[in-house]
């Protein structure tokens, strides 16, 4: 086995133990917030503490010299050249509320680049994975199939995936962005997790996803998937996806995408 199916094997095992625990151990009620980050609404609850408390310790049992970047634990250097990179739960106001849509997100780089990565949604009964050159999957209990997004959508057939941040400020500038979006494609889905959002991109639920202000934890295992079920990920002229900007889709419609929201000025608050 190569590194980077290494890297997929313990990422796949240690992001589904952290799914069926979330499953498992969510308090009857819901969880405790225990602290909140951006605004009051964004929050953190003790059950993203636990996940990635349990996925950081799986991972160093099984590669005890590698680095984290975790949403909840910040940045620990290793001394290995590979860095995980975790999202415990994407999507926590879905969690909270009990909503299905939330995921477990791991990914590893390896200097620097995403080779591996995990998406389990276990309230879905579906993970996706995806190794750098190795094509993107969908895992369910009855199976496995190859992730294909769909591929030059015109943007008025485009179904459109985006999501807003804490901040009213910026999602005040997000919702004038939005008016400029909604009249020229299909219809807009604001599901509430980027990771299962790039997902149903990979899978061809939706055509496009555009977001501003996700972080490396957010898109590093869902931007792998979707780049190896064909489709593009990126910022505004031809920089990087940050959380400036990051825009997602299938060729053709990526583009226009960018073109449609350019003008909008999409990258500030
Ligand atoms: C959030 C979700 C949401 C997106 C926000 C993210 P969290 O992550 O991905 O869909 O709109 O920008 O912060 O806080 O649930 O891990
Ligand atoms: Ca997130
Ligand atoms: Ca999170």
């Amino acid at each position: 086995m190569s590194l980077a199916e290494d890297l997929l094997e313990l990422a796949l095992e240690t992001a589904r133990e952290a799914g069926r625990m979330l499953v498992d151990k969510r308090p009857v009620g819901g969880p405790d917030v225990v602290h909140t980050k951006s605004s009051p609404t964004d929050v953190v609850t003790q059950m993203d503490q636990a996940a990635e408390r349990l996925i950081v310790e799986r991972v160093r049992a099984a590669r005890p010299g590698d680095g984290f970047l975790g949403e909840e634990g910040g940045t620990h250097a290793g001394d290995s050249d590979v860095r995980w990179v975790i999202d415990p739960i994407d999507g926590t106001v879905n969690y909270l509320y009990d909503l299905p849509d939330w995921a477990v997100s791991v990914a590893a780089e390896v200097d620097g680049v995403a080779v591996a990565g995990v998406i389990d949604m276990p309230r879905r009964g579906e993970t996706y994975t995806a190794v750098r050159g190795g094509g993107a999957l969908l895992r369910t209990p009855h199976g496995a199939r190859e992730l294909q997004v769909n591929a030059g959508v015109p943007l008025d057939r485009a179904l459109v995936a985006t999501g807003f941040g804490y901040a009213a400020q910026r999602r005040a500038h997000q919702a004038r962005v939005l008016t400029g979006v909604l009249p020229k494609v299909r219809d807009i889905r604001r599901g509430g997790s980027c990771c299962v959002d790039l997902c149903s991109l990979a899978a061809g639920r939706v055509d496009a996803y555009y977001e501003r202000g996700v972080q490396a934890w957010d898109v590093a295992a869902g931007a792998l998937i979707v780049q190896e079920a064909g489709g593009l990920v990126g910022g505004l002229d031809g920089a990087p996806a940050s959380p400036e900007l990051t825009i997602a889709a299938g060729p053709g419609t990526f583009e226009a995408l960018h073109d449609l929201l350019r003008p909008l000025d999409p990258g500030h608050d």
